[in-house]
């Protein structure tokens, strides 16, 4: 059974529900707490979405995390056995950038990938180095290269100089020689504190004023990302970096076996592949829910591999006709 084309409004369900109920605890310094409500309602409205979904990227393993644990079976169609039910492989991140959500800072989100069973590379939970870039870069960027040599190949796509460009990097330790190289390559930089699944997809969209991403950053994460710039055409590579003997021997049984294999972006999420995102807090990409007197609003992209089409939803909830928001009035 193929993905039918009304489950990207499905996925956005999903996501908008994930983004009201933690986007409640924004600004309260309470990291866990924000990302507990955001899978709890994430979970809770998968039981409404018609698909066999199996969890690959999740919160963790079964042993770490009580819901959407790799593995985890999620969709009705588990339980009505309905023949129309697609089987998919689900990745998710119901608040990626949670310490985005509980300092209130810019672009945390909810975020959903679905791709035909067997289609998303299982990703350990380790980094990956990742380089990503808009439909306007797609094909010039190279993992064994230099960041000063992409920089110069992805100027010369876009007619531009290097001056004009702008890299959003992670604002990490390990990022130090990275930046300081960027910097002399004459490149602007965005540095940002998390969330490098938005800065990846803000590579794809002109008005963020972003155009490449550089850097380590989680390879769950990067499947997620992966999964959004197929849909939109734009690229990425990534490679898996370990920060331990037991994080490499924990990938071995996941399947992987190159340990220094760089993923094409059509290698991390194959075949027909949807995806969702959610604003949690204000972005550059997505704006973040705004709640008001009785309700909230929201703001979602949707997204499809097969069509290309990218869809924005701005939608109004009235928490007092949806019994599942009830507990949002207050
Ligand atoms: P969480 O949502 O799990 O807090 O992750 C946020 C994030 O910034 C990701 O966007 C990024 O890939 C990863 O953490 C980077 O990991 P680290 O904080 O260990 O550098």
């Amino acid at each position: 059974m193929e993905m039918d084309r009304n489950l990207a409004l499905e996925l956005a369900r999903v996501t908008e529900a994930a983004a009201l109920s933690c986007a409640r605890m924004m600004g309260r310094g309470d990291a866990m707490g924000a990302d507990q409500a955001a899978v709890d309602a994430m979970r809770r409205a998968f039981d409404h979405v018609n698909i066999r979904g199996r969890v690959v990227i999740g919160e963790g393993e079964r042993d770490e995390a009580p819901m959407l644990f790799i593995g985890e079976q999620v969709g009705a169609g588990w339980k009505s056995g309905a023949a129309d039910s697609p089987k998919v492989d689900i990745a998710v991140d119901p608040l990626e950038g949670t310490n985005l959500c509980a300092t209130g800072s810019p672009d945390s989100i909810a975020v959903i990938a679905v791709a035909d069973d067997g289609k998303f590379l299982n990703a350990p939970d380790t980094y990956m180095e990742k380089i990503a870039v808009g439909p306007a870069g797609k094909g010039c960027i190279d993992l064994t290269q230099s960041a000063t040599w992409n920089l110069h190949a992805l100027a010369e796509a876009k007619r531009a100089r290097v001056e004009d460009l702008t890299a959003i990097i992670l604002e990490r330790d390990r990022h130090q020689a990275l930046i300081e190289e960027v910097r002399k390559a004459g490149a602007r930089i965005r540095l940002i504190t998390d969330g490098d699944v938005s800065a990846a997809i803000s590579t794809c969209k002109d008005s963020t004023g972003i155009d490449i991403l550089f850097g380590t950053g989680g390879a769950p994460e990067g499947v997620l990302a992966a999964a959004a710039l197929r849909c939109i055409g734009g690229d990425m590579l990534g490679r898996l970096a370990y920060r331990s003997d037991d994080e490499m021997r924990r990938a071995e049984k996941m399947g992987v076996k190159d340990h220094k294999k760089i993923y094409r972006v059509d290698e991390l999420a194959q075949g027909h592949v949807m995806f969702a995102a959610t604003g949690v807090t204000d972005g550059a990409y997505l704006k973040g829910v705004h709640f008001f007197g009785g309700g909230a609003t929201t703001h979602t992209v949707v997204m499809r591999s097969k069509s290309g089409t990218v869809r924005f939803i701005e939608a109004e909830h009235d928490f007092t006709r949806k019994p599942m928001y009830e507990w949002l009035k207050t």
